[in-house]
């Protein structure tokens, strides 16, 4: 597999080109964390009138794997802050839940997705939101400072994912929760999948083992982390996401067939965590 700074580049390139493309043309991104509109990972997320009221670009530049605020507890007055925020959408339905007392923060490190969420909260007209521009190794949050972290399909895409969960434990005050979907594997799935850079970027190779996830969680300090599937990949979905990244899709396929889900992942920071911690 590449290094961490090309796996950086390449995923800025294929998220700046999704966002360029919603930007200019309203069309949907395709396959792979959205390409087509078959992508068996990003179709039908949200529940209609969920996004009701929320700019169309908002929606179209969905690229998640799952719906973090319907299945997070959110209340009023709560700081959530969701790492890659991408065109916003959870950001967004986050400050309706967190209210006019909350605030929820989108961070991401890629300049063309934070101008389109900038755009998308200043369509919906909502004050209490705010997009960072950074890394989710490297949160530009003080210590402390975040109720609840939220996120939909992007620590797979990070080559440092102890760090990720490493900076979510300390930006969390303590009692705060972690409440995030992703793409996670069940077994072992071939090394092949886990080189394939196409893979990679579309929210595949990276994918973290399920009690691997569990592992990293308790490493970083958290409590109870658990994993809940929201959608299983079949044979069907692998011939996709196989074919779309131009690998043998027929002869690969059943090797990993169930293995990919997308889950929701949650743990806790400790009440008690000491400060520093
Ligand atoms: C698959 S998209 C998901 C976007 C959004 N969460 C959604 O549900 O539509 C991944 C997003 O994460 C961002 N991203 C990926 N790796 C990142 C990193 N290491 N630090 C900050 N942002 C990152 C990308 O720029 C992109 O906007």
């Amino acid at each position: 597999m590449s290094g961490q700074s090309e796996i950086k580049q390449a995923v800025r390139e294929k998220y700046g080109e999704a966002a360029r493309r919603v930007a200019q043309s309203g069309q949907k991104t395709g396959c792979g964390c959205g390409s087509c509109g078959c992508d068996p990972v990003t179709s039908d997320l949200y529940q209609i009138g969920e996004t009701a009221g929320l700019p169309d670009e908002a929606v179209l530049a969905s690229l998640g794997c799952g719906n973090p605020t319907a299945l997070a507890e959110l209340r009023a007055g709560e700081v959530v802050l969701d790492l890659g925020s991408g065109g916003g959408i959870d950001v967004l339905l986050s400050a309706r839940r967190v209210g006019p007392t909350g605030k929820a923060y989108g961070l991401d490190m890629t300049d063309e997705m934070l101008d389109l969420a900038r755009a998308n909260a200043r369509k919906a007209g909502v004050a209490n939101v705010e997009f960072l521009k950074g890394e989710i190794e490297h949160i530009p949050l003080p210590d402390r400072s975040v109720d609840v972290i939220i996120s939909n399909c992007v620590i797979n895409l990070s080559a440092d994912k102890r760090q990720v969960l490493r900076e979510a434990f300390r930006v969390l005050k303590p009692g705060g929760r972690f409440a995030v979907s992703d793409v996670v594997v069940r077994g072992e799935v071939p090394a092949t999948v886990r080189r394939n850079m196409e893979l990679w970027v579309g929210c595949i190779a990276g994918a973290l083992e399920e009690k691997e996830f569990e592992r990293l969680l308790r490493e970083a300090g958290f409590e109870n982390p658990s994993l809940e599937p929201t959608r299983i990949y079949r044979l069907e979905d692998a011939r996709a996401f196989l074919a779309e990244a131009g690998m043998d899709a027929e002869g690969i396929a059943p090797e990993v067939d169930g293995r990919f889900m997308s889950a929701f992942v949650r743990a806790r920071k400790p009440v008690s965590s000491p400060p520093g911690r």
